[in-house]
């Protein structure tokens, strides 16, 4: 089981942020008290966007040395990344369901590699297929938007998915990612996602320590209370 499953940890996604300043922005992200980094990259097939790739993961990790990277990785044929992205100092390898005929294999391949596994469905996708990787990965992501761009609206029809998991699976992390922010972490909470991502609503906060802190909270509690009625 992961580390520390369970807790409430806060990634921001710097995919809304300044992305000339990339470094100083995940730094001001770290600086605000992110719990890790939410790094989403897409190659244009998977997904009808570009961002970036290991090569740019390689030169953020000497200025961000103790931080957690979760690559989101919105590409199709994941396998091809796993070692350059391992190579990189990618901390965990968050691929699709979706883009794999075998996702078992590329779990093994991600585990060889030295990183923690990452399983991810998009809104359309019956959660149940997740069933015979749950056990094998060291988190589960849900979207809660049709992976691509950020800024988008929260689907909150998606919160099932998150309550079948946390039933079905305990203590495993389950993360949450696209429309999360101050109005929408309750839900979110209240179905037992427990890793948060959140893009634009802590990317232009003008406080986004508060912003963090604010949603944390949200979701710790919940969790004392899931514990309580345990
Ligand atoms: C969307 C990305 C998300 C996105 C989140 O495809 O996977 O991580 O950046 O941003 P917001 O919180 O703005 O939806
Ligand atoms: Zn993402």
């Amino acid at each position: 089981m992961a580390d520390g499953c369970g807790k409430a940890k806060i990634g921001p996604s710097i995919l809304n942020s300044d992305l000339s300043n990339l470094a100083s922005e995940c730094q001001r992200m770290v600086d605000s008290g992110a719990d890790y980094l939410h790094l989403d990259v897409m190659d244009g097939q998977f997904v009808p966007n570009l961002t970036f790739g290991h090569p740019v993961v390689k030169c953020l990790r000497p200025k961000l040395q103790n931080v957690f990277f979760d690559m989101h990785m919105m590409v199709a044929a994941p396998e091809q990344w796993i070692e350059g992205m391992q190579a990189a100092g990618a901390d965990q390898y968050t691929f699709h369901q979706e883009a794999t005929d075998d996702p078992k294999t590329c779990i093994r391949k991600i585990k060889e590699a030295g990183m923690k596994a990452g399983i991810g469905i998009k809104p359309n996708t019956p959660v149940n297929v997740l069933d015979p990787f749950v056990d094998l990965v060291d988190m589960v992501l849900i979207m809660t938007v049709e992976p691509g761009f950020g800024g988008q609206k929260f689907m909150g029809d998606m919160m099932p998915k998150i309550q079948y998991l946390r039933e079905h699976f305990g203590t495993i992390d389950i993360e949450v990612d696209g429309g999360v922010g101050p109005s929408t972490i309750q839900q979110c909470a209240d179905a037992g996602a427990n890793m948060i991502v959140s893009g634009s609503a802590v990317i232009g906060s003008d406080n986004p320590r508060e912003t963090m802190n604010y949603m944390r909270n949200v979701v710790e509690e919940a969790i004392q209370k899931s514990q309580l009625e345990r």
